[in-house]
């Protein structure tokens, strides 16, 4: 077999980023607010303060990212600086934004707008977030407001990244204000309501898009893990897939693509959610080493909706050695390569993620192909940001991933 992989023409080939954990001083946001309040779990503790300032240096992340040779670049907008009180809508913030769009255009970068990424205005975390009466209609009335900043040049818009596990954090939410124990056994379950609510949040955006311009191709991005059954879980494992999976997924039949995210994949036995197996090869953030994932994740959501064509929206690795992450990400576009010459339609790939971030509560798992400088903010292109963005450009891409399973022990 090969071991290189041709883009198709029009294939999307960039990396990904989220407002929050580049931009620095979300101030406003429902995330901040967790970072200060102290409830987060200690070893989630690390504030997010100026993260990458990406506000400001955005221009040089552009740069970089076009003369790496990428074509593409997926980044979110930011609610809490678009409406920073309710009905009270920035007009720096949409002009903000959209300079971004018209920078990755000058740049050779097609944008990917993503409009939710994890965060949320404090405000509307406050009055009881995607749990409230009119949380639908709130997200409807922001999405209306930001259509300057995607009415022309832009052709794909995320709506919501990762609404499966913004439904996990919504358990986790109800649970912490609750004062309940969180370390309870098996896995997180989503919330029943923030679940459907997120569902009518997307379609109401989707029409809102619509609405605007009809030649956006609009869809949402679900994290798609793969359940790897132990010891007879096949009943709870297929459970919970149909609740923190499928339901999202089988959501997108009508959008134009979805967007798949796989990192690992995940053990299930009869009582849900096992740690990973002692000995397995685990990356900073203590996921299983496990490049597969990838293909695995496209073809069950292939096989979920077939009709949809796919965009790979995140893929990626938390690691300091750099080798490694040319392996893993070698080894995921390995599988992606197999899944399409199976016949599976798919659209683009994006890294995750550009830059070293801020993690949700720690810089440690570093997941960037550009290391960043927690100090100076001075980028420094790692061997994998050339090695995968030279790609954009040739159109083409030598993958390394002869021996990657002889890591792993299951
Ligand atoms: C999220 C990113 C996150 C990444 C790695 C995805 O769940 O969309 O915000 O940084 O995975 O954990």
């Amino acid at each position: 077999m090969s071991t290189s992989f041709q883009l198709p023409d029009g294939f999307l080939w960039g990396a990904s980023t989220a407002a929050h954990q580049i931009e620095g001083m979300n101030v406003n946001s429902d995330f901040w607010a967790y970072e200060h309040s102290g409830l987060l779990p200690e070893r989630f503790r690390e504030t997010s303060g100026d993260a990458c300032d990406s506000y400001h240096r955005w221009r040089e992340d552009m740069d970089l990212l076009a003369e790496l040779g990428f074509t593409d670049y997926r980044f979110s907008i930011e609610w809490a600086r678009i409406e920073p009180a309710p009905g009270e809508f920035s007009n720096a913030a949409i002009a903000h934004y959209r300079r971004m769009v018209e920078g990755a255009i000058e740049r050779g970068l097609r944008p990917m707008l993503t409009l939710h990424h994890f965060t949320c205005p404090r405000w509307f975390d406050e009055q009881g977030g995607w749990d409230s009466e009119d949380a639908v209609d709130l997200f409807g009335r922001f999405v209306d407001a930001a259509a300057p900043i995607f009415a022309t040049n832009v052709k794909h818009i995320c709506t919501i990244n990762e609404p499966n596990m913004v439904a996990r954090f919504a358990t986790l939410r109800k649970a912490v204000l609750a004062d309940n124990d969180l370390q309870q056994s098996g896995s997180l379950e989503p919330d029943g309501a923030t679940t459907g609510a997120l569902i009518r949040a997307h379609q109401r955006a989707v029409q809102v898009i619509r609405g605007v311009t009809p030649h956006i191709q609009v869809g949402w991005s679900v994290a798609i893990p793969n359940y790897f059954v132990v010891d007879g879980g096949e009943a709870r494992a297929a459970e919970i897939a149909s609740r923190s999976r499928d339901v999202f997924v089988l959501a997108s039949e009508g959008d134009d693509w979805i967007g798949v995210q796989a990192y690992t994949r995940v053990f299930v036995g009869p009582d849900g959610e096992l740690p990973v197996p002692e000995g397995a090869p685990k990356t900073l953030t203590g996921w299983e080493y496990y490049p597969p994932a990838l293909g695995e994740s496209i073809r069950s959501v292939a096989q979920l909706v077939p009709g949809t064509p796919i965009i790979v929206t995140e893929n990626g690795i938390a690691e300091s050695d750099d080798t490694r992450r040319i392996a893993y990400t070698s080894g995921a576009l390995e599988g992606m390569r197999d899944a399409a010459a199976d016949g599976i339609d798919i659209r683009g790939y994006y890294h995750w993620s550009a830059l070293d971030n801020y993690e949700w509560g720690s810089f440690v798992p570093t997941f960037g192909l550009i290391a960043v400088d927690r100090k100076t903010f001075v980028r420094t292109p790692k061997p994998s940001a050339a090695w995968l963005g030279a790609a954009g450009q040739s159109r083409s891409i030598e993958l390394i991933s002869d021996d990657l399973m002889s890591e792993s022990v299951v």
